[in-house]
């Protein structure tokens, strides 16, 4: 039982309602685009570090021939995946040595998983896995913007919280977090050197402004949960990162401010206050064949 990524980096709702909007069918001309896959093939799809699953999910509306299995090696996300998802073939599992042949895959893909794993493994185990003329696809999350809305501004209590967070958080190092940063221009230059060929890149824009009127108010109000649900997280771990600095009553507080400006946010939303807070990620894609 292994939930050292879903307890102390980022938890289950965090990145399962985050990469939900990633990978809403509002973005799929995109990535579809980029991927470059067929789509009448029966492709075999392997998703490398999948997390709680909302790319696995997408893969499988866009790709309803392919037969899709996808690892991780975190218990919780796997056990949330499997509830949520039954099309998708889950499976706990660690990246550094895959529970697969050679040869198998038609198709590896994985979304912000690069950066924490030792290169000389993530690349040698994907082209192991991959069949001759198999593809590779990572997606890196790049520079993007974020602009809060005024409603979500810390107050001092808020803010004397996180500076005491900040100040004994070692969990970037304890659980190897982002060990192995890469630049645009790195990661496809280190895919060449593990054997890729073909290499090319491009970026998706994944616009998240819950005032824009394009976007319909079921889809707003999942943008601003799910920060609600990223920060809540973010209250919760310092209960398991640092237990002895925080105790039960300062998160609950923290939780109960949380919500209230959330709960603010959507007032303003529904009363038709814009507020034209956005969050723009830009995810590179970076295609390799083997
Ligand atoms: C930033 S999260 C991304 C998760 C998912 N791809 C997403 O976008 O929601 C990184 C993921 O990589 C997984 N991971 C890290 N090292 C791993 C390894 N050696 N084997 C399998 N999974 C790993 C973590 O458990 C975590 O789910």
């Amino acid at each position: 039982m292994n939930t050292l990524w879903s307890k102390y980096v980022q938890g289950t709702k965090t990145l399962y309602f985050s990469r939900k909007l990633r990978f809403d069918d509002l973005f799929s001309d995109q990535y579809r685009s980029l991927f470059d896959l067929d789509v009448n093939k029966k492709l075999k799809i392997f998703e490398i570090g999948c997390g709680p699953g909302a790319l696995a999910s997408a893969l499988h509306r866009w790709y309803p021939y392919a037969e899709i299995t996808a690892i991780d090696r975190d218990s919780e996300f796997i056990r949330f995946a499997i509830e949520h998802e039954s099309e998708v073939n889950f499976i706990e599992g660690d990246a550094t040595a895959l529970p697969f042949e050679d040869n198998t895959f038609d198709v590896t893909i994985s979304n912000t998983v690069a950066e924490h794993i030792e290169p000389s493994k993530f690349y040698g185990e994907q082209i192991r896995v991959l069949k001759p003329g198999g593809i590779c696809l990572v997606l890196s999350s790049r520079k993007g913007i974020n602009i809060n809305p005024k409603c979500i501004t810390f107050n001092e209590y808020e803010q004397q919280f996180w500076n005491k967070a900040e100040q004994y958080d070692d969990s970037m190092d304890r659980f190897s977090v982002c060990k192995y940063p890469m630049s645009e221009a790195e990661i496809p230059a280190t895919m060449a050197e593990y054997g890729f060929t073909n290499i090319s890149t491009g970026f998706a824009a994944v616009d998240l402004t819950p005032d824009n009127p394009k976007f319909s108010s079921s889809l707003a109000l999942d943008m601003i949960n799910a920060n609600r649900y990223t920060a809540l997280d973010a209250i919760e771990s310092v209960l398991h990162t640092m237990p002895e600095h925080f105790t039960t009553q300062e998160v609950d507080e923290m939780k109960r401010l949380t919500n209230a400006k959330y709960d603010a946010r959507i007032e303003q939303y529904q009363r038709g206050e814009k507020q034209w807070d956005t969050n723009v990620s830009i995810i590179m894609v970076i295609r390799g064949i083997k």
